[in-house]
């Protein structure tokens, strides 16, 4: 019998970026579920952020629900407008570099099997809105992390649009909702159930899944 000895490679940075508060904040996701950052990026980042959200509507098509051959598009489900963004985008080189920073706490700090992320960016057009779901295909598991990204000014109680999570906590179900405020960023695990309740104002957002396959 043979003992081996491998080398280990780990493709990623040996420290984040991230504010200490936001790496403590997101270091307790598993234990709560879910966890909100406020004032995420600086001012003038997030400004660049809605800009190429504003210069890229044209992009956005009616999103599908399931995959592959199931995949149909059911407007009583979901009627929000989606698109897949590519990482190379310039202008977004801080959202992904923050995106790798939280992939890089998820698997060191918390030991999530993680592989890569996809980011999508999501136009809920008034009276919009996604029934309660979870971020995973059916029959799959591959989706573990769920990071919702809002770039809404003035987002008033009144505009509607909260994401609601839904957390079953020793049989009692519990509800938690967040309104989609600009910068703010909510993480919380895939397979829990959500909703996005109906909308009174365009809502805009970048949605980002951190996956466990290649
Ligand atoms: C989704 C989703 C929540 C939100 O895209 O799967 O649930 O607040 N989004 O936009
Ligand atoms: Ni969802």
């Amino acid at each position: 019998m043979f003992l081996r000895f491998e080398w280990v490679y780990f493709p990623f940075p040996m420290n984040s970026n991230l504010k200490k508060n936001d790496e403590r904040l997101i270091q307790n996701l598993v234990e709560n579920s879910y966890c909100v950052l406020d004032n995420f990026f600086e001012i003038n980042t997030f400004n660049t952020f809605r800009n190429y959200f504003e210069n890229h509507l044209k992009l956005l098509k009616p999103a599908a629900i399931g995959h592959k051959a199931g995949k149909n598009i059911n407007s009583k489900l979901r009627s929000d407008l989606i698109c897949w963004v590519d990482e190379t985008e310039k202008e977004l080189v801080d959202f992904f570099d923050t995106m790798f920073d939280i992939q890089y706490i998820l698997k060191k700090e918390l030991f999530l099997p993680i592989k890569r992320f996809e980011t999508q960016m999501a136009y809920y057009e008034k009276g919009s809105f996604y029934k309660r779901h979870q971020d995973r295909h059916l029959g799959t598991d591959q989706r573990l992390i769920t990071a919702v990204f809002y770039l809404n000014e003035r987002w008033k109680k009144t505009d509607g649009g909260e994401l609601v999570i839904y957390k079953s906590d020793k049989g009692e179900n519990q509800s938690i909702s967040f309104e989609p405020l600009g910068n703010r960023l909510v993480i919380f695990l895939s397979e829990l159930e959500h909703e996005v309740l109906i909308t009174h104002k365009a809502r805009k957002s970048f949605t980002t899944w951190f996956r466990m396959d290649l």
